[in-house]
């Protein structure tokens, strides 16, 4: 394959590790893992590519004065209703789910758990729950109709009024720009696939900032643009239905971040009173044990889970293998000519993690590459993938599995946490951790979920002890605050702590877990107080 041609940028001459530029062999490239090996898996920590320490944003850290933030998190597609409703444009999801084949389940979230017209009562239980802390998104389409040009009063009112309304409970508002729901006008342009949608992204997360931003003080610019471009162009689940379409998958991840580094950029010249950063997810990788060739297992699979998105995240910059890995795909990427200093001005304050499984990886099999998702339920299939021709996830029988074929592994929690720490950093919020279920309740309404309640407290437990080792980790949120619409899973998966009946009127009844978490919450904070 012939080599990717390209001026070398100021942000790959910085860096210290060299990369497979027009005259840089690729074999120059410094390999020290560390290598061994623990039970089923292979402990690889990559110091192949070093860090990169760039100035921190200058403001202080809105954590010197916040306590531990226990929330739970939501999403507006995913609970919001009201799709047409207070002069809300048409968004992406809302097109898709008109559309038979795509839409699996047959549900849509025109109406979803109707958190627009709810949502004080919503926030009631959350602060009655004990929790001091919500993560929300806002509509891309509710606050842009038309994904740009004039801003809708009736949207941004809305969201007035949510933050007013976390405040007054002293809920900490933790508020993501883009949680999936792109505007339906801006896809119509090729959506991600279309590099021009960073200046859209700019221009919306600008009318936000100088809205909310007096009021918000932990901002995120995009909920797991990886796993987003993956459900979207590898598994196919998600709008536009692509698969195993790796061009499409990189190239998203790339404009994702470069429209999050123009938003990262524009909260910082604007020197509000918070911090902004990015939502990733399950960034663990561990390589199972037999594994011939580790190190380059464990490059691969992380370069293609996490590194888009973790390097210009955290430290302004692209990863520097990526033009190896371009080449090893087989793929290319459209950049833009001033990448370097978008990248960057875009490095964010803080990193909210999204934790609920790992990466099981070993060799390539030679199996093309595809992904092996589960929108139904039922436990038939277990969640994987492989990524030719670099490496392939395996089934760990010695681990259980939910009924989607997901791992259940609460010792990824502190494992993840710490990986994150030594790799990159901190602070981190852990923004999302849950556990999806079938649920049936008695004949009064009432969920006695005690599966979840045994799995979040083991992976609680966890995230105890990785705080007990200096783990920076700020605050942890428990996905859902009430029953949603769950994407393609549509409303049979639930992971509400409280339930949301949709078939009566959609009255709220706080599940057994609710009670145990706010309990959880304020024994912590007499532990801690006490220590
Ligand atoms: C995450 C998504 C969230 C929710 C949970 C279960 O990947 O951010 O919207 O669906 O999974």
């Amino acid at each position: 394959m012939p080599r990717i041609i390209r001026a070398q940028t100021a942000a790959h001459s910085k860096a210290e590790t060299p990369v497979a530029t027009v005259n840089t062999p690729i074999k120059t490239v410094h390999q020290t893992n560390r290598r061994h090996s623990e039970g089923t898996h292979i402990l690889i920590r990559n110091n192949r590519f070093s860090r990169n320490e760039t100035a921190m944003h200058a403001v202080p850290s809105p954590f010197d004065e916040m306590p531990f933030l226990w929330g739970s998190a939501i999403a507006a597609y995913q609970c919001e209703g009201a799709w047409n409703e207070g002069g809300k444009g048409l968004s992406e999801w809302d097109y898709f789910n008109a559309i038979d084949w795509m839409n699996v389940n047959g549900v849509d979230a025109r109406v979803a758990s109707d958190f627009y017209h709810r949502f004080e009562e919503d926030l009631d239980l959350i602060a009655e729950g004990g929790q001091n802390a919500l993560r929300l998104s806002l509509s891309w389409s509710r606050i842009l109709p038309g994904g740009t040009g004039r801003a809708n009063e009736e949207g941004l009112s809305f969201y007035d009024r949510v933050i007013d309304g976390c405040l007054e409970r002293n809920i900490e508002p933790n508020v993501v720009l883009l949680h999936y729901d792109l505007p339906y006008p801006i896809a119509l342009k090729g959506g991600w696939g279309n590099t021009s949608i960073a200046d859209a992204f700019g221009d919306y997360a600008r009318i936000c900032f100088e809205r909310f931003g007096d009021r918000v003080r932990l901002w995120s610019t995009l909920d797991e643009p990886q796993f987003y471009s993956y459900n979207a162009n590898i598994a196919g689940v998600y709008p536009p239905c692509r698969k195993a379409d790796v061009h499409s998958y990189l190239q998203w991840q790339y404009n994702e971040m470069l429209a999050s580094a123009k938003a990262v950029a524009i909260y910082h010249e604007m020197n509000l009173p918070g911090a902004i950063g990015v939502v990733h997810n399950d960034s663990l990788i561990e390589v199972a044990t037999g594994t011939n060739n580790p190190a380059e297992v464990y490059t691969a699979a992380d370069f293609f889970n996490n590194r888009m998105i973790l390097c210009p995240a955290l430290e302004g910059r692209l990863p520097p293998e990526l033009d190896e890995m371009l080449e090893k795909l087989g793929t290319f990427l459209y950049r833009v000519p001033d990448e370097a200093e978008a990248f960057a001005a875009g490095k964010g304050d803080y990193l909210n993690l999204n934790v609920y499984a790992r990466r099981y990886v070993t060799d390539w099999n030679n199996s093309p590459t595809s992904a092996k998702v589960d929108s139904v339920g039922g436990g038939a299939t277990m969640e994987g993938q492989a990524v030719a021709p670099l490496y392939e996830t395996l089934v760990d029988p010695s681990v259980p599995h939910n009924q989607w074929g997901r791992e259940i592994l609460p010792r990824i929690m502190h494992d993840s946490l710490m990986d994150i720490k030594e790799r990159y950093g901190n602070p981190i919020v852990l923004t999302e951790n849950g556990h999806g279920s079938l649920e049936t309740p008695d004949d009064s309404g009432y969920v006695e979920d005690d599966d979840r309640i045994e799995i979040i407290g083991a992976f609680l437990k966890s995230l105890s002890e990785a705080r007990n080792e200096g783990s920076n980790v700020r605050g942890y949120y428990i996905w859902s605050a009430m029953d949603l619409y769950s994407w393609v899973n549509g409303y049979k998966k639930r992971y509400g702590l409280v339930r949301v009946d949709f078939d009566h009127d959609l009255i709220r009844i706080p599940k057994k877990s609710w009670a145990w978490y706010r309990d959880f919450i304020s024994r912590d904070a007499a532990r801690r107080a006490d220590a």
